[in-house]
């Protein structure tokens, strides 16, 4: 995929993982629509980098909102690019300290938006890149975000642990599904790592977490973290999990 010229469109760009995924394409030459939130700091983000960057305030879960970012896209010219990153976690168990049953609102939240949400812009994304002419034989790529999670959720981690499974288990039928379009697509299954609204958080579980993840585990109580800097190669920062406080994880 040539990124140099590119229309590209990165959810959960106003932060994290999606944001230092915009800055990355825009160094190497795409234009990029920031899907975010309303309340998320879309807005200065796009300001403060200029012309090749639009933010679009949009919720994955909404179809209209979705598609009005991908109407903005293609204002700028064909979008090839699709970089999916919206997502977000949230503590459930089974059944709670008091023995009540666990919210089915919270589970319902969870997966509508990691999972549903990514079906969304996938299949919208997808309907523009389709009408593209080829260009080395591609018509866009499209990359979704998972977790460790997918494979080996922790406790806490139920609806969250559910959604990303479910995008694991979308690729490969999307993929499949689009290749006779010339659209790629596949999936990043993440370890912990440092972001804004992430950060890391020590336990037990996430040094299994970092162990799935193939990242360092020295005496079951340190980990090394993946530092996302935009703009800067990833780094590792070794992080002492006995110092901070016990709590499920999110990814
Ligand atoms: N940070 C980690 O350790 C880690 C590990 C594995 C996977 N992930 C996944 O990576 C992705 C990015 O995570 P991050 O750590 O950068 O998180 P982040 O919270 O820094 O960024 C996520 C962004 O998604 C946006 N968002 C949330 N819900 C949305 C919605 N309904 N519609 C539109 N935007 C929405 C948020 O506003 C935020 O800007 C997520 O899918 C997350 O599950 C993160």
């Amino acid at each position: 995929m040539q990124v140099d010229g590119s229309v590209a469109i990165v959810t959960g760009g106003a932060s994290g993982l999606g944001l230092a995924t915009a800055d990355r394409l825009l160094k190497e030459g795409a234009r990029v629509v920031i899907v975010d939130l309303p309340s998320s700091n879309g807005a200065a983000v796009a300001a403060e980098r200029g012309d090749a960057v639009r933010f679009v305030a949009a919720d994955v879960r909404d179809p209209d909102e979705v598609q009005a970012a991908v109407d903005a896209a293609e204002a700028m010219g064909p979008l090839r690019i699709l970089v999916h990153c919206a997502g977000r976690g949230g503590a459930l168990r089974l059944v709670d300290r008091e023995g009540n049953p666990g919210s089915l609102e919270l589970y319902t939240e969870v997966v509508t938006i990691n999972l549903i949400g990514t079906f969304n812009v996938l299949r919208l994304a997808a309907a523009s890149m389709a009408k593209n002419e080829p260009i080395d034989g591609d018509r866009g790529v499209a990359i979704l975000t998972a977790s460790v999670a997918a494979f080996e959720g922790q406790i806490g981690q139920i609806p969250y642990a559910s959604a990303k499974a479910g995008v694991v288990g979308l690729t490969v039928v999307a993929a499949r599904d689009l290749a006779g379009k010339n659209i790629r697509v596949c999936t990043i299954a993440p370890g912990t790592f440092n972001t804004p609204s992430s950060r890391c958080r020590s336990s037990t579980t996430g040094c299994s977490t970092a162990r799935q993840s193939g990242s360092t585990v020295r005496s079951g109580c340190r980990r090394d973290e993946r530092v996302i800097d935009p703009g800067r190669r990833p780094r590792f920062r070794r992080h002492d999990n006995a110092r901070s406080s016990r709590s499920p994880q999110r990814d």
